[in-house]
């Protein structure tokens, strides 16, 4: 009880962070050798200049383990502490048991509650909001936040408009329990009326079928179609999650958004009149790593030392579903 006697409110308070990415690089010069493409269409479309592919073998599950316990390190926080593990990501090792399960097991922090998120390139923000809940619920105190893809896993490598555009990757918090303000808000949203302009068409329901029209595990996208749709929903929700916390557009010190393409960060950005030294870009060496693109450029900007304490900080994401979401909180 706090000393007027009320409940003192509770936040999700960030305590720590952590990323992987595998070991191998693959440039756009190397790309250009398979495809036909360049350095310079790639460059000059999206901002990209090269990925991370995981290692034969190398699981999203492996991917995770790595990002998490450099978020457990940096956050102090033992895994048998942890009440929650929820995990975004939409290429699991296995349709079951989830790889939450499994890095609950690999982790050592047996008996909490653990389970998968899919929401593509979403799942991180989805995964975030979740979290969220259970902490202001009162439900859980220390919740382990992942993102985690190998979607070059499900890439056709002789398809120049979608191989050029994805990376391996992973990145994870940990959200703890504070009175001290945290994540102010969460923003989650979908249309599944477009789902054939992003997405990929198998799965255990309909079946892993090899035909003409649905040629195997790959994804497929109507690149420019994305575009348009990811630039208007992040103004939108960026707008909303604003106008939620009756805060401005200069009030906001970092935008942490999804890496799929410079020029979709670009336009986010100057819809928030926002310099791009203040937005957090690492699409250039990454790629887009779906759900791993937010909580490793998160990482990235709190280990350099960008990000600090008490700041604000506003993430968001869109990917297949479509899906779409944003977090705003205090650093
Ligand atoms: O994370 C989930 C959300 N995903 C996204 O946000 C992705 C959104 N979409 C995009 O980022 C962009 O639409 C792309 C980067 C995928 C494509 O950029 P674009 O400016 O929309 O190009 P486009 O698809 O309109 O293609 C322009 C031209 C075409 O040639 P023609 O028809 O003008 O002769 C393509 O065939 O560029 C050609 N092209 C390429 N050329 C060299 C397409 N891919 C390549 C390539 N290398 N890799």
């Amino acid at each position: 009880m706090s000393e007027s006697g009320s409940t003192p409110r509770v936040y999700s308070r960030i305590a720590g962070t952590g990323s992987y990415l595998p070991a191998k690089v693959l440039t756009n010069d190397d790309l250009s050798k398979i495809v036909d493409t360049s350095d310079e269409w790639i460059a000059a479309r999206t901002g990209i200049r090269q990925r991370h592919i995981a290692a034969d073998g190398e699981t999203t599950g492996d991917l995770a383990y790595h990002a998490a316990v450099r978020a457990l390190q940096s956050a102090g926080v033992e895994a048998d502490e942890l009440d929650l593990i929820v995990l975004g990501t939409t290429t699991p090792d296995l349709i079951f048991p989830s790889t939450a399960c499994l890095l609950q097991h690999r982790l050592g922090a047996n008996g909490c509650g653990a389970f998968d998120v899919n929401a593509a390139c979403s799942g991180f923000l989805y995964a975030l909001s979740v979290a969220d809940k259970f902490i202001r619920s009162g439900d859980a105190r220390t919740v382990l936040v992942v993102g985690s893809e190998t979607l070059t896993r499900m890439v056709d490598w002789t398809e120049r408009t979608t191989c050029v555009l994805f990376g391996d990757g992973a990145g994870a918090v940990v959200l703890k329990a504070d009175t001290e303000t945290g994540i102010l808000s969460t923003h989650l949203h979908a249309d599944g009326g477009k789902k054939e302009l992003l997405w990929n068409p198998v799965g255990v329901s309909v079946g892993f079928r090899e035909d003409e029209k649905n040629a195997g595990v790959r994804i497929r996208m109507a690149g420019s179609d994305v575009f348009k749709y990811a630039v208007k929903a992040l103004d939108s929700v960026v707008e909303e999650t604003l106008a939620a916390n009756g805060l401005d557009r200069h009030d906001i010190d970092w935008l942490i958004p999804h890496q799929a393409n410079l020029r979709i960060i670009e336009a986010t950005a100057k819809r928030l009149d926002m310099p791009m030294e203040r937005v957090v870009v690492t699409v250039d060496k990454h790629g887009n790593t779906s759900s791993g693109s937010v909580p490793l450029a998160l990482d990235e900007a709190v280990r350099s030392g960008k990000v600090q304490r008490g700041q604000l900080v506003l993430l968001e994401a869109f990917g297949g579903g479509f899906t779409w979401g944003s977090a705003l909180l205090r650093y």
